[in-house]
C-alpha cells in the first residue's frame, strides 16, 4: 500500500468535508493503491489547530502555511482557506514540489490564477481544483447520457444557485468568519462563490462558453468591517444573472444569489436537447430529472430517475441499491478519483488549467457586468 500524505490548510467547513473524505476511502474504495495519510494541518490559530488535529486525528499540526508546505513528510498540499491565499500557496507548494488540491474558486482573478497553472505545470506536480458537484453520482450520470448523445443537438442549459443568508444589512463583513463578504478576501461575490460551481458543471456537461452578457447588483452597500471596526463600501456582488452562448450553439442562462429568501443552497440545472431533457437540483441530489421525447407518447413524461443502483456512478462502492448517499460523498469521490489518477498516470479533472478556463468565464461575467457590454470569454475548452 502505497501512501500520500496529506497537508491540510484551514481547519472550518472545506477541511471538515476532506478531512473526512481521507478518512472514509480506505474502508469504501479499498481497491486503489494509494491511501491518504492525514499527516498535518495548518490554521492560524494555535488553540484550534490543535483541537482540529485531535479531533481528525492528524498526527502534526503548524500555525505557518510556510512551513507546512516545506514540511519533508508532506506529499500533497490541499488548500482549504480563503481565496485570497490560494496563490501564494499553491505557487509556494508547487515550487516545492508537493502535488497541490486546492478549494474552489482558484483565484480572485485569472492574472493571479496564471502563476498558479504555470508553477503546477513547471514543477510537473498533479493538481486538481475541488469543483466537487460533478461527482454527485446524478451529476455524473447526466454526464455518460449527454455524451451518450440522448438529448441530441443541445438548445439551451439554465443553472441556479440560490441562497439567502446575507439579507441583513446589520451583517458584517470581513474577518475569520465573513471573509466571503470582503472582496479583498473573496475576490468577487456570488461570481466565484456560487457561479463558479455553475459554470464548472456546465462546461463539463456542454462544452465551452463563449461569450457572456451579465447584470450584477450590491443590494448592501456598506457593511461594518470586522477587522477595522469601520463601516466600509461592500465590494462583493450580492446577485448576478448571466446569459451565453456556448460552442455547441447553445445558450445559457445562470442565475446566482444571497438574496432569495427562503432558498438555502437550491442549485439547480436544465439542459433541453433535441429529443431529450435532463434537469438536476442539490436538494434532491440523488435524483436525475430526464424526459425523453422518444417514449410512446400515451406514457411521456419527466422520469424521475433514483441515482442509487450499483450500475450508475460511483454507488457500487456505497450501498444496497435503494439506499441514498449525501453531500459529503462527492468529495470522497474526487479524493478516490485524484489517488486513482497518481496509479494511472491521468489528470484528476477539474485541473488548475480547467478551473482557470471557468474563472476566464468569471472575469468575463464581471466585466461585463461593469461595462454593460458582452463580453468574449477566450475560453479555450477541452
Ligand atoms: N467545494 C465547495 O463546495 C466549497 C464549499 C465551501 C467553501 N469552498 C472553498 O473552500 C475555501 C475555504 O472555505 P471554507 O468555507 O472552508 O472557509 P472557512 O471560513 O470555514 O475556513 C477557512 C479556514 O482557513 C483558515 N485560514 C485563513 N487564512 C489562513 C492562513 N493564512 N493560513 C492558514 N489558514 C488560514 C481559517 O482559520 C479557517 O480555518 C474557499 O476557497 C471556499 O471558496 C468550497
Amino acid at each position: 500500500m502505497k501512501k500520500l500524505r496529506i497537508g491540510l490548510i484551514g481547519t472550518g467547513f472545506m477541511a471538515r468535508a476532506h478531512s473526512n473524505a481521507y478518512k472514509r476511502i480506505g474502508d469504501f474504495f479499498p481497491e486503489l493503491e494509494y491511501r491518504p495519510v492525514l499527516q498535518a494541518v495548518c490554521s492560524r490559530s494555535p488553540e484550534k489547530v490543535k483541537a482540529f488535529a485531535k479531533q481528525w486525528e492528524y498526527m502534526a499540526h503548524e500555525t505557518n502555511w510556510q512551513a507546512m508546505v516545506n514540511r519533508e513528510d508532506i506529499d500533497a498540499i490541499d488548500i482549504c482557506a480563503p481565496n485570497d491565499t490560494h496563490a501564494e500557496i499553491a505557487i509556494a507548494a508547487a515550487n516545492a514540489g508537493k502535488m497541490v488540491l486546492c478549494e474552489k474558486p482558484l483565484a480572485r482573478t485569472v492574472a493571479e490564477a496564471m502563476p498558479m497553472v504555470e508553477a503546477v505545470e513547471n514543477n510537473g506536480v498533479k493538481n486538481t481544483v475541488w469543483y466537487n458537484y460533478r461527482r454527485v453520482p446524478a451529476v455524473t450520470l447526466a454526464k455518460q447520457v449527454i455524451d451518450s448523445g440522448k438529448l441530441g443537438q443541445i438548445f439551451h442549459y439554465r443553472a441556479n444557485f440560490l441562497q439567502d443568508w446575507t439579507i441583513n444589512p446589520n451583517l458584517p463583513q470581513g474577518g475569520e468568519a465573513l471573509w466571503r463578504l470582503d472582496v479583498k478576501a473573496a475576490g468577487s461575490g456570488v461570481t466565484g462563490d456560487l457561479l463558479a460551481h455553475c459554470i464548472d458543471t456546465a462546461m463539463w456537461l456542454n462544452g465551452g462558453i463563449v461569450d457572456v452578457s451579465a447584470v450584477t447588483e450590491t443590494f448592501i452597500k456598506e457593511r461594518i468591517h470586522q477587522e477595522t471596526g469601520k463601516m466600509e463600501p461592500v465590494g462583493i456582488d450580492d446577485a448576478c444573472i448571466f446569459h451565453c452562448h456556448f460552442e455547441n450553439g447553445s445558450l445559457g442562462l445562470f442565475e446566482a444569489t444571497r438574496y432569495a429568501r427562503g432558498q438555502k443552497a437550491l442549485k439547480t440545472f436544465e439542459i433541453n436537447g433535441e429529443h431529450a431533457s435532463i434537469r438536476w437540483d442539490l436538494h434532491d441530489q440523488n435524483r436525475l430529472g430526464y424526459f425523453d421525447h422518444g417514449d410512446d407518447s400515451v406514457v411521456r413524461g419527466w422520469r424521475n430517475i433514483h441515482v442509487s443502483d450499483s450500475d450508475q456512478p460511483y454507488i457500487d462502492h456505497w450501498w444496497i441499491p435503494g439506499v441514498c448517499i449525501g453531500y459529503e460523498h462527492t468529495f470522497v469521490h474526487h479524493a478516490a478519483d485524484f489517488l486513482k489518477s497518481l496509479e494511472t498516470g491521468e489528470p484528476c479533472s477539474p485541473t488548475f488549467q480547467e478551473a482557470m478556463e471557468t474563472q476566464k468565464v468569471c472575469e468575463a461575467v464581471l466585466e461585463s457586468a461593469k461595462t454593460r457590454s458582452w463580453q468574449d470569454t477566450n475560453v479555450s475548452w477541452i
